[in-house]
């Protein structure tokens, strides 16, 4: 895509280069823009500056290497650099939960934007990307405008929707963009930072900070709400007899309610759902409307109870006790299309097992070398087969095509006994079944 006549086209620079900034910068160079990303990690600039992703996200490494070639990309550790090249600045590094705290970890956050701010050029526009809790944006404009040296120097919000392993798709083509800002100058900043998204058309909501902020945390909040309903369901289900994934189906086809992220098993995990629901409880306790989300402690504590029937009901299966016994998992990853292992409900099932005596052998076909890193205990095997091997049940974890695609007959031969458990609800029961398989699933019989 070629500059606009007026040459008006902003320098963008992307502060953080991981899944989010990372997609965010080679996104932006895809849409015609001179980008520089920036991260305090050396590593991590290397390998982006030679082409190479450090995460896994379908269709990233192509677009990084056809816009490093095409000298619209670059990547720096220099702080410096970037505030002489940038006209518009994004924030996009990590706001992980605390250690032992439900409240996000601004450290991150905070250390970048101080870094950042003696470097400004006059007119830059700082662009908060993260997900923070509501006054942050706040807290940041009055640091900037009480510390920075350059002149017309602002700030704006604009929360991220990115989903992992679709990534690439949901930044060039989002469903909706946020800007937050506090002056017209700031909205034609990012208009211009955002023109041919903008152009497609793509909706665009213009709000205050405290609002942008939200949207962010208000959306997360209502995806975990969503699953976290449909797997009561299957609670009530496990009760009663009723399949919830027949419920489900069944729910979806009102257009009021809808069938995406109604999907029962496992639960959420990843490095944003779980901890963003947390964090918005700790500052709503803190603004004193704790109980406005208090609703959310049960939506957290049904996900979690969602992994102790896993474990069960693969203790049942194989006899009440999982001392001498091999278990298969399938899935590492917190779903499939990522290595991303963060708070993941299969490694969370695969580690509590083993805990409770059982040997585990685990395959996921891109979370490995993460799994690996976090749960040295378990056996890793670089094949479904291979994990299945000996094994005295088989869990399925996380649903990558791969698993969902498999036939159960090759993996008969090589278990020791033909028990599965489909802790997604992926796999068709009735073949199966037919295969000789003892097949269990959450929320159905
Ligand atoms: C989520 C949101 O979907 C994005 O819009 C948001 O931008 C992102 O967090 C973020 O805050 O950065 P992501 O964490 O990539 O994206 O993953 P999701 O696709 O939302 O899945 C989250 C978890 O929910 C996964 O563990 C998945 O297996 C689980 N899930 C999802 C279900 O158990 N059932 C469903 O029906 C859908």
């Amino acid at each position: 895509m070629e500059p606009t006549a007026s040459g008006a086209r902003p320098r963008l620079t992307v502060l953080g280069t991981g899944y989010l900034g990372a997609t965010h910068a080679v996104c932006l160079a895809e849409l015609g823009f001179d980008v520089l990303g920036l991260d305090v990690d050396e590593h991590k600039i290397a390998l982006l500056h030679s082409g190479e992703v450090p995460f896994y996200e379908p269709g990233l490494p192509e677009l990084l290497r056809k816009n490093l070639e095409a000298g619209r990309l670059r990547f720096t550790t220099s702080f410096e650099e970037v505030g002489a090249f940038g006209d518009v600045h994004f924030l996009c590094v990590g706001t992980p939960q605390k250690q032992g705290e439900f409240a996000a970890d601004m450290t991150y956050v905070d250390a970048c934007f101080r870094a950042l701010v003696p470097h400004l050029r006059d007119g830059a526009l700082v662009v908060g990307k993260s997900t923070v809790p509501a006054g942050t944006a706040e807290r940041l404009a009055a640091e900037l405008a009480r510390t920075c040296p350059a002149a017309d120097v602002e700030l704006a919000w604009n929360p991220e929707f990115l989903r992992e392993g679709f990534a690439v798709e949901d930044t060039l083509t989002p469903d909706r963009l946020v800007f937050g800002v506090t002056s017209e100058a700031a909205e034609a900043k990012l208009r211009a930072a955002f023109a041919p998204v903008l152009e497609l058309p793509t909706p665009l909501v213009v709000t205050d900070f405290a609002t942008a902020q939200l949207v962010k945390v208000a959306a997360n909040a209502f995806l975990a709400t969503k699953i976290s309903f449909i797997n009561a369901m299957a609670e009530v289900c496990e009760a009663t007899g009723g399949d919830v994934t027949l419920l489900s189906k069944a729910l979806s086809y009102d257009s009021r309610i809808g069938g995406r992220f109604l999907h029962a098993g496992l639960g959420f995990g990843g490095g944003c759902l779980p901890k963003d629901i947390r964090a918005f409880m700790a500052r709503a306790g803190e603004l004193g409307v704790d109980q406005a989300l208090s609703f959310l402690r049960e939506v957290d504590a049904i996900n979690l109870r969602r992994r102790a029937r896993m474990v069960d009901l693969a203790r049942e299966l194989v006899g009440g006790s999982f001392g001498g016994m091999r278990v298969g998992v399938l899935g590492a990853a917190f779903k499939p299309n990522s290595d991303d292992i963060r708070d993941s409900p299969a490694l969370d099932v695969a580690a509590a097992i083993q805990r409770q005596g059982a040997a585990v052998t685990l395959y996921d076909p891109a979370a490995m070398d993460n799994a690996r890193a976090r749960c040295p205990e378990l056996g890793y095997r670089e094949s479904a087969l291979e994990a299945a091997r000996g094994a005295d049940i088989v869990l399925h974890l996380t649903e990558w095509s791969e698993f969902r695609q498999m036939d159960p007959a090759t993996l008969s031969d090589v278990v020791a006994s033909r028990r599965i458990v489909d802790g997604r609800n992926a796999l068709d029961p009735a073949r199966w079944r037919a295969a000789g398989w003892t097949y269990r699933a959450l929320g159905r019989p």
